[in-house]
């Protein structure tokens, strides 16, 4: 993700900090800024947030108000301007990015859009990934509970080029899910999925939750995938402007559209 190690003091020689026990996220502060001076852009402007383990939390918003930025400073896969984030009670500010790598690989759990499968490897190959990257010993076992776990269990010698979307799809939630991870992010998981197959994945990762005590991290555009959260928080000019708890996908899609009208009104109004 073409991350730059900082030159500034490192902080990792402490024993670990610790955020609050039972918390999967924890967002302080979180501030993240592209550029300097009268054109910098403040993708997050302050962002707060704890979520429980065993959770399920879809994040929305307009075009532009963070949504992506967001994701990537709570994955670590991008540093915060400002502010601190805890993952499983870890806190990975100014963790070195060796470190930071070594935590994504074992404890964080990630589902894409583009599926992100390597063709050249087998199904089975695909979800070990992250415990041969973590340098952990590749348990078969394991990949065939998540294989069977997600309707699978049939296609581990497979190639994902032999896999419909959906089923890569399902691929990708066991890759995410074969570690036990703390918390698994996922960027618009069902964007490249007809609705029946969308449903499906959706299913699978409420399952996780309900089922396996996972902690899901969900970005959307799409009220209807939102509505499978227990949670939808919705991001405007980098802050969290609103929650909705078990919201209906009607319910959804109206706080969004009242969102999108006053980010419209704002802009008209700078035009
Ligand atoms: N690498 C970057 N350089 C400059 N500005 C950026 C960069 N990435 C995102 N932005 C800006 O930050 C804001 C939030 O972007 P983003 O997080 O991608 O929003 P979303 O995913 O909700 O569309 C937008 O104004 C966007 O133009
Ligand atoms: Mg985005």
């Amino acid at each position: 993700m073409g991350l730059r190690k900082g030159k500034r003091q490192e902080t990792d020689d402490r024993p670990e900090a610790q955020g609050m026990p039972g918390l999967a996220v924890e967002l302080r502060g979180v501030r993240r800024q592209y550029g300097r001076g009268a054109g910098a852009v403040h993708a997050l402007a302050g962002v707060d947030l704890a979520l429980p383990r065993g959770s399920f939390t879809a994040v929305m918003g307009p075009s532009g108000s963070g949504k992506s930025t967001f994701l990537q400073c709570a994955a670590g896969l991008d540093r915060p301007s400002a502010g601190s984030v805890c993952l499983g009670g870890t806190e990975i500010t100014g963790m070195r990015e060796n470190r930071l790598t070594e935590l994504r690989r074992s404890r964080l759990g990630f589902v894409f859009q583009a599926f992100n499968l390597l063709p050249s490897l087998t199904v089975e190959q695909n979800v070990l990934l992250p415990m041969r990257l973590a340098g952990q010993r590749r348990d078969r076992r394991r990949a065939a509970e998540v294989l069977a776990r997600v309707g699978l269990a049939d296609k581990a010698r497979s190639r994902p080029g032999e896999l419909s979307g959906g089923q890569q799809q399902r691929v990708a939630i066991a890759r995410a899910l074969v570690t036990s991870p703390d918390v698994i992010f996922a960027d618009e998981p069902t964007g490249a999925l007809d609705t029946g197959t969308a449903a499906e994945i959706l299913g699978l990762l409420r399952h996780a939750v309900d089922a396996l005590g996972a902690t899901v991290v969900m970005v959307t555009h799409d009220p209807v995938a939102a509505a499978w959260a227990d949670r939808v928080l919705f991001l405007a000019d980098g802050v969290f402007a609103d929650g909705l708890d078990r919201g209906s996908a009607e319910q959804i899609a109206a706080r969004m559209a009242g969102l999108t009208s006053r980010a419209g009104a704002m802009m008209g109004a700078a035009a």
